[in-house]
Parts: C-alpha cells; structure tokens; sequence
C-alpha cells in the first residue's frame, strides 16, 4: 500500500513526555508559570522518578501511534532517588537500540535532564524535540498495511 502523504508545514507531532515531578515536571510548570511560548506538541505525564517508566510505557506509547517520547528528570547526581536517573540512562540507551530494532527512527525516542529552575531550558528541549520529531514525519510503523 502507497504511503499517504502528509502535509509537514501544518503537522504537529503528537509526543508524550514522561517527567520525573521532583525536577523537570516543576520545570515545565516554572516555563508555564513564567508564560514562555512553547509548541504544544507534548502530553506530559508525571511520574514519581524516571526509574519509573517502565519499557512497556514506551513502546505502548507508539504502537498507539503517537509520534515521539521524551524522557526527563533530574540532573546526574540530583535524583531525589538517589540513582533513579543513572537506572533510567541505562534503560534509555537500550530502549533507543529496541527501537531501532523494532525498525523505528531512534530519534523518536528523546531525554533530557531538567531541574525545577529550568523552566528555559525546558522550552527549548520541547522547541528542539518537536523540531527533530516533525523531521521524521508520522510514526507509521503499526499502522496496518504501512511499513
Ligand atoms: Fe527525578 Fe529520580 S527523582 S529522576
């Protein structure tokens, strides 16, 4: 089946952003707060640690169809579990690989880290993850009769 062409001017990805809350989730809100303008490309799901998102998160998010993931937390040295951040650095370096695997642009899969105070710099990671995921297009790789 010929794939369906999209227009890339006017398409938004659709990306979930999985933010530990001790760090990049007060980031994101200290950038809502402060009304810095961001796209409005990502749901933010917040959870206790980025130890806590689990592979099966990631891979389920896209096989739903959403675009892009972005993992963010705390900076090395800062998590409020002591190693979470290091745990989920592992995971995210083998999550990248099954991916990849999977036959999906690696790129798709996205972490930073972010403190509280950062919420500049958590714009930007957004301004720049939206910017990288639009590249690539719609993720396409469950849609039946697509490759
Ligand atoms: Fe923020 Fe662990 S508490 S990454």
């Amino acid at each position: 089946m010929r794939k369906k062409e999209f227009d890339s001017i006017d398409w938004e990805p659709k990306i979930i952003g999985f933010l530990c809350k001790w760090c990049s989730y007060a980031g994101a809100d200290l950038a809502g707060s402060s009304r810095l303008i961001y796209p409005p490309s990502i749901n933010i799901i917040r959870v206790p640690c980025t130890s806590r998102i689990k592979p099966h998160f990631v891979v389920k998010a896209f096989a739903t169809g959403i675009d892009g993931v972005l993992i963010s937390g705390c900076h090395p040295g800062s998590c409020h579990y002591v190693n979470g951040n290091y745990k989920a650095r592992r995971r995210f370096s083998v999550l990248r690989r099954l991916i990849e695997f999977m036959g999906m642009d690696p790129r798709r899969l996205q972490m930073s880290w972010v403190s509280a105070s950062e919420g500049f710099k958590w714009a930007d990671v957004v301004r720049k993850a939206t910017e990288e995921i639009r590249q690539l297009g719609p993720n396409r790789l469950f849609i039946e009769g697509e490759t």
